[in-house]
């Protein structure tokens, strides 16, 4: 039997557990477990600690009996691979094993007044003081304002810094803490990929950066250690596992963008999940965007590999659209029923749908950006805002792509797409549409935790799966190509930014 790699594939809104061929790549196994949210006031977003481990145990254990069914020997699972939404912010006890507050969700909106002092404190005001560093512009998005506002906040959290049991992590951290061992013994690392989206990791030194650490007022030691993507970290202690050894992390976009094998400086993949995330390989060299775009870590796969970078466009807002539409609205009653929903009426019917829940993402970062739906008349019924939630999917896109393409001079010919919301393909043609260039989703859509598994499966000790080119896999693809005419798209597009403005400027 050939070598089995598996993937833990901690998102936003669902924890998954999935097994590959290290030869084949061909997906074999899988479970899923939804992740509750709750928003316990307006702007705020937390998960809990506890129910994502939990979740992450469910998933392994039900994917074993799967493969057990399947007369599979789990033996033949030879590494763990963790990939993870981003940002996502925990800080736990070292001895009891206990978190000391809810997971701070990476769109929680808490901290905007913490931003705004931030950026205050900053010459000139300029949000992107601290780019140069860490690529990053101050935003309540990233991990280095929730540690703060927990400091500032959460007694529990400040007497376990008083008391030097505290620890701080993204998601990635915690499982692997409490994977290997827990207060047992855990191991207490990340890796380059998440530690770039903490803003306190230096990109360009890869290390914690002290004087970062000095602007938030965070305490270094509270830090994981920093590891490459691909290495062994620790074994499984316990499950059906126990033994195992975790040896590939990645933040879930980077994990993406190595499933998708882009490789090559210029290759990019956009991904379709709670938010929408499009990442271009720059190479071995970070390259700053001028049109409000991220510079992120991409990957390091190995201690003596060297580091890639990515362009990154960030949307906040893609798939959470539509469980809002779903648990918030009632308006659709699956996330599977919005394609048809739209298909029914193919238009929004000059209905336009801004989802700023969490402010707005790239390009404009504007956390003070609220939703709007303009354009209704009385004719609009729910099908048309169904349509108009998912064309606002694509025209986020659409505003990232062209940051990218200004960024780098040499447009994309064609996007690579996985995640989710890509088995929608009313979504995948209208994509087309508004881009007006082809949409290439891969036959195989679990590319996240593909990556995460190809980072695990390849790390030195562990050996058993080869990313040299002449080994990556040919994948087989479906290719949407756009339908309509660029006069029309440009028309919708240009309504889209005016609605845009309104959410930007609402208040006024
Ligand atoms: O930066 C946030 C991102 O990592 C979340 O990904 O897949 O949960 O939307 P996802």
């Amino acid at each position: 039997m050939d070598s089995l790699v598996a993937a833990i594939d901690q998102g936003t809104s669902s924890t998954r557990f999935l097994v590959f061929n290290a030869k084949t790549t061909k997906l074999i196994s899988q479970h899923k477990v939804e992740i509750k949210q709750s928003f316990p006031k307006e702007g705020w977003v937390e998960e809990d600690p506890k129910e994502i481990m939990q979740s992450v145990y469910e998933c392994i254990e039900r994917t074993c009996e799967k493969l057990r069914q399947l007369n599979i020997n789990i033996s033949n699972i030879k590494a763990v691979g963790v990939t993870n939404q981003r940002e996502t912010t925990l800080v736990w006890d070292k001895e009891t094993g206990e978190p000391l507050y809810s997971a701070i969700v990476w769109l929680d909106l808490r901290t905007q007044s913490t931003v705004e002092s931030l950026i205050n404190k900053a010459p000139s005001q300029n949000k992107n003081h601290l780019k140069h560093k860490t690529g990053l512009p101050i935003s309540t998005y990233f991990s280095a304002v929730k540690l703060r506002w927990l400091l500032d906040n959460v007694d529990k959290v400040r007497q376990a810094v008083a008391s030097e049991r505290a620890m701080f992590g993204t998601v990635d951290s915690w499982l692997i803490w409490c994977l290997t061992g827990g207060s047992n013994g855990g191991v207490h690392c990340t890796d380059v990929t998440n530690a770039s989206r903490t803003m306190l990791f230096n990109i360009n030194t890869m290390e914690w950066d002290p004087e970062l650490c000095r602007y938030f007022d965070v305490p270094m030691k509270i830090l994981p250690e920093v590891r490459s993507s691909s290495e062994i970290y620790g074994w499984m202690k316990s499950s059906s596992l126990a033994g195992v050894p975790i040896s590939g992390c990645l933040g879930d976009q980077s994990a993406a963008l190595v499933g998708q094998m882009c490789f090559k400086e210029g290759q990019a993949k956009n991904t379709y999940g709670t938010g929408c995330f499009l990442l271009r390989n720059t190479g071995t060299k970070p390259v700053m965007s001028e049109h409000g775009l991220l510079t992120t870590v991409a990957y390091k796969l190995g201690k003596t590999q060297p580091t890639c970078y990515a362009l990154e466009g960030s949307v906040a807002i893609a798939g959470a659209v539509v469980r809002w539409l779903k648990d918030n609205m009632g308006i659709v009653q699956s996330s599977a029923e919005i394609e048809k929903m739209a298909a029914a009426v193919g238009t929004s019917y000059g209905c336009y749908f801004v989802p700023a829940f969490s402010g707005l993402y790239a390009p404009y970062w504007e956390p003070s950006a609220r939703g709007i739906i303009c354009g209704l008349t009385q004719f609009t019924n729910r099908n048309h805002l169904a349509f108009a939630a998912l064309e606002a999917v694509c025209f986020q896109t659409r505003e990232i792509l062209d940051a990218m393409n200004q960024d780098s001079g040499v447009p994309l010919t064609q996007l690579q797409v996985d995640g989710g919301m890509t088995s929608n393909r009313l979504l995948m043609q209208l994509q087309a549409d508004i881009l007006c260039i082809p949409v290439v989703q891969p036959t195989m859509s679990e590319t996240t935790a593909l990556g995460a598994a190809m980072a695990a499966g390849a790390a030195e000790g562990v050996d058993v799966w080869s990313l040299s080119p002449s080994h990556l896999p040919h994948v087989t693809s479906e290719k949407y190509e756009p339908q309509i005419n660029l006069k029309e798209s440009e028309f919708r597009f240009a309504r889209w930014k005016k609605a845009v403005q309104k959410a930007m400027n609402w208040e006024t």
